[in-house]
């Protein structure tokens, strides 16, 4: 590894960053430069600080690691044995476990994630790699009866699909990169990942603890760069599959630069998530619920609860009640263990987030919380907004159509069920929703009802590796997690045999 290191060291980054290595493009198992030599500046939000210049690799870049990609899934990873698929995995995970305080710094640094919710992705990500080691054993085909003349033989066998290309966002950098990379290592697939321009840091130590765990060089590829590099992963001719989140239009951009070798896509997009409480909810565990269900990350999941539907004989009084649970929210620099908020990703993230605030003001929604930035004090040079909550939206505001990803929730009342799974359904969406009430009946009805990839009910962000994740209609298609996430990195093979 290179220990020109390119950090910008400056007393206030921690240990954590100073020590990672140069951040360089990891292809074939040598960390390079871009043959550009071209660097981007990865910034920290919550100061507007420079934390670290990275490579920006270009067409040839990608095309180098596709190239070392293809090799080592030829020439060895393609054909390794389950169980060392598996044990490899295994001390991955051991890894990312010893070094998990580090990484929990480095998105707090690069993305705002608070220090308190980044540590507490731990368990998310350890067991997410050790279920898809697991799987890893678990692969099989089928024999299948068939109806064919004489005496035939005929079964199916799993594959692997080849090159991966794995293009990740920043809302959540080490579990977005592992996500992808965990399913495609447990088939024997190789990758060429590309992080997210706005949060490199941790998918690149990633990269190192797979190195140091002892997979293969090749099997591994990291390509960082924008949308540009992004593009060039989607078009590549030799890349078999390429699995995505991010943006609906970024998406559709995919879909579109896949045509040329009809590569095999799976899309987690955007969503505009309805949450509806019903009167007869437990409605302390529904108000924390609803206003967790946005403001968690600071509102930068694609699944937040962001129209939030209230049964009309309640609504006032729990709008009054989330937005009050919102005004005492903390707000503050990430680094500190009590904050609750902490700054937008990015500038142009706040630009975006602040632009649609503006916009619900102007259409005449009312701001019961919030409904400002918070970049005042200390906070100065940051891109912090006030958590806020809007009463008195309608459905065809911008602010209720529209995915903000960030800390904005807009509420609505309803009469009926019939009435508030039609408003619901009513969205280019269908990633999450939620329902809140102790009517078991109607908690299964609504739940039928709902055009969405996930339910949940008296709960909401429940995520877990063994449960399907995934969109409806333009949140995408595919499911990650669950077992049926393993097909994605699978070519199916069927075996016809003529015994007599
Ligand atoms: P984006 O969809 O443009 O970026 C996601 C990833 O795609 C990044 O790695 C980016 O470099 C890459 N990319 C960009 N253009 C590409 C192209 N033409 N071909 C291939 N890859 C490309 O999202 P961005 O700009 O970071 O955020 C914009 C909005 O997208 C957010 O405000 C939010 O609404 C939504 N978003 C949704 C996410 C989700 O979890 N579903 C995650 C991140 C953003
Ligand atoms: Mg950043």
């Amino acid at each position: 590894m290179n220990e020109t290191l390119t950090t910008v060291a400056t007393p206030k980054v921690p240990k954590a960053l100073a020590s990672m290595a140069a951040k360089k493009l990891l292809i074939n198992g040598k960390w390079v430069n871009a043959a550009s030599g071209k660097t981007f500046e990865s910034i920290n939000p919550a100061t507007g600080e420079v934390l670290a210049h990275i490579a920006e690799a270009g067409e040839s870049d990608v095309d180098a690691a596709v190239k070392a990609a293809r090799k080592a899934f030829n020439t060895t990873w393609g054909s390794t044995k389950p169980v060392e698929r598996q044990r490899l995995l295994l001390k991955l995970a051991d890894l990312i476990d010893r070094d998990y305080d580090e990484f929990a710094m480095l998105d707090t640094l690069e993305m705002g994630m608070p220090i308190s919710r980044s540590s507490a992705g731990r368990q998310r990500v350890v067991g997410m790699i050790r279920f898809y080691a697991g799987l890893a054993t678990a692969i099989h085909g089928q024999n299948i009866s068939n109806s064919l003349p004489g005496s035939v033989l005929s079964y199916t066998v799993k594959e692997p699909v080849g090159v991966v290309g794995a293009i990740v966002p920043w809302n959540g950098p080490l579990s977005q990169a592992v996500w992808k990379v965990a399913p495609a290592l447990a088939t024997g697939c190789t990758l060429v990942l590309k992080p997210s321009e706005q949060a490199s840091l941790s998918p690149l130590k990633l990269a190192e603890l797979i190195e140091e765990a002892g997979f293969p060089p090749g099997v591994m590829n990291v390509v960082t760069g924008a949308g540009a590099t992004g593009a060039a992963v989607a078009a590549h001719p030799d890349i078999d599959k390429v699995g995505f989140t991010g943006s609906t239009a970024t998406g559709q951009a995919i879909v579109r630069a896949s045509a040329g070798n009809l590569k095999r896509l799976s899309l987690e997009l955007g969503g505009k998530s309805p949450d509806i409480i019903f009167a007869d909810a437990d409605l302390d565990a529904a108000v924390a619920g609803a206003a967790m269900a946005v403001f968690t990350n600071c509102g930068q999941i694609c699944i937040a609860g962001s129209r939030l539907f209230v049964e009309r004989s309640i609504h006032d009084e729990f709008v009054h009640r989330v937005a009050e649970l919102a005004g005492k929210m903390r707000v503050g620099s990430p680094l500190n263990p009590s904050t609750e908020l902490g700054p937008l990703a990015s500038r142009l993230q706040f630009d975006k987030v602040m632009g649609y605030i503006k916009s619900g003001h102007d259409e005449g929604a009312k701001a019961l919380s919030g409904g400002a930035s918070a970049n005042t004090g200390e906070l100065a040079n940051g891109c912090y907004v006030q958590p806020t909550v809007f009463s008195g939206a309608r459905d065809d505001m911008k602010i209720v159509r529209e995915e903000i990803f960030g800390p904005v929730i807009s509420a609505m009342p309803f009469d009926s069920v019939e009435e508030v799974v039609q408003r619901a359904n009513n969205t280019s969406y269908g990633l999450g929703s939620g329902v809140w009430t102790r009517d078991v009946s109607k908690a299964h009805q609504v739940a039928g009802a709902l055009k969405a990839g996930t339910v949940w009910v008296n709960c909401y962000l429940q995520l877990d590796p063994a449960i399907p994740f995934g969109g409806y209609k333009m949140s995408g298609y595919g499911r990650e997690s669950g077992t049926e996430h393993m097909d994605h990195y699978l070519n199916t093979k069927s075996v016809v045999v003529r015994l007599s």
